[in-house]
């Protein structure tokens, strides 16, 4: 596996790999790689034959308030794991190198998808989101890019994003993965604190007992987590699509906020 860390090198490892005739898969990631991250590895080696993963913790994203400066940056246990699940090629670039000495001036904003839900709690987090993603997308080229339902409405967000500006990329949705008990894996579960840990678990609970009474799924929701003295409730939110609903949830337990989702299809 090749670590590269210029936005040339990757174009030129990735263009030389297609002039080949090979497909490319790219994961885009902000590392503090968990089996979640790996699954999308997984799904984009069982499909292409060439797997780009990117580690950059996307300073846009962040809010002044949020946890830009302590989120996690284990880049040698990255590496293992992106070896071990058959990453071909990993993009790690510098802030200076995504950004420039001066910061962008271009930012992207994707409309109405990115409003509400995290949107309204994160002002300006999808734009990061949307702008960073664009950049990898220009850098990698024509692809399939793997982007996991945990985060659910970032997802509409790339996907209206391809639309909109006619990238060449195919949005590939990948299933949450979770652990025993139902918490959904976040590279943010390592700032909880035990209790809070035991706690976190009532997202799950919550949207599936919301899942098992559809007409009231955001009373359902809202009322278990209320009912957990360590959660504090962002929102819980019920989206119907032609093919399904999803319900959403989002908390806080103590400074770490959590998102959980789960679909019923109709
Ligand atoms: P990050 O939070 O590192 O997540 C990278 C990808 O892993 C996203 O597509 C996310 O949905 C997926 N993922 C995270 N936890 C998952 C889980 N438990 N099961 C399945 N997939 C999971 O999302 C970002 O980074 C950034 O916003 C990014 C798109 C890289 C732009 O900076």
């Amino acid at each position: 596996m090749q670590v590269i860390d210029t936005i040339a090198g990757f174009r030129k490892a990735l263009d030389a790999e297609r002039a080949e005739g090979k497909t490319v898969g790219l994961v885009p990631t902000m590392g503090a790689l968990h089996a979640g991250h790996a699954s999308l590895i997984d799904a984009a080696r069982a499909t292409c034959d060439v797997v780009a993963l990117t580690l950059f913790v996307n300073p846009l994203q962040f809010g002044p308030n949020e946890d830009l400066a302590k989120y996690p940056r284990p880049f040698e246990a990255d590496v293992v794991l992106a070896t071990a699940h058959g990453a071909d090629f990993v993009l790690h670039p510098s802030v200076e190198e995504m950004y420039g000495p001066n910061g962008t001036r271009t930012t992207i904003h994707v409309a109405e998808v990115s409003e509400g839900m995290e949107g309204a709690v994160r002002p300006g987090h999808f734009d990061g989101v949307a702008t960073v993603v664009a950049k990898l997308f220009n850098a990698a080229g024509p692809c399939r890019a793997f982007f996991g339902e945990k985060d659910y409405q970032q997802l509409q967000v790339v996907t209206q994003l391809v639309r909109d500006l006619s990238f060449p990329v195919e949005i590939v949705p990948c299933p949450i993965v979770r652990e025993a008990d139902g918490l959904a894996l976040s590279s943010r579960n390592v700032y909880l604190s035990p209790e809070d840990r035991a706690a976190a678990t009532v997202l799950h609970r919550a949207l599936q007992a919301g899942a098992a009474d559809l007409d009231h799924a955001v009373e359902v929701i809202t009322d278990i987590v209320n009912h957990e003295p360590r959660a504090t409730l962002d929102y819980a939110e019920a989206v119907v699509t032609d093919h399904e609903t999803r319900l959403l949830v989002a908390a806080k337990f103590g400074t770490t906020r959590l998102l959980d989702n789960i679909g019923v299809t109709h």
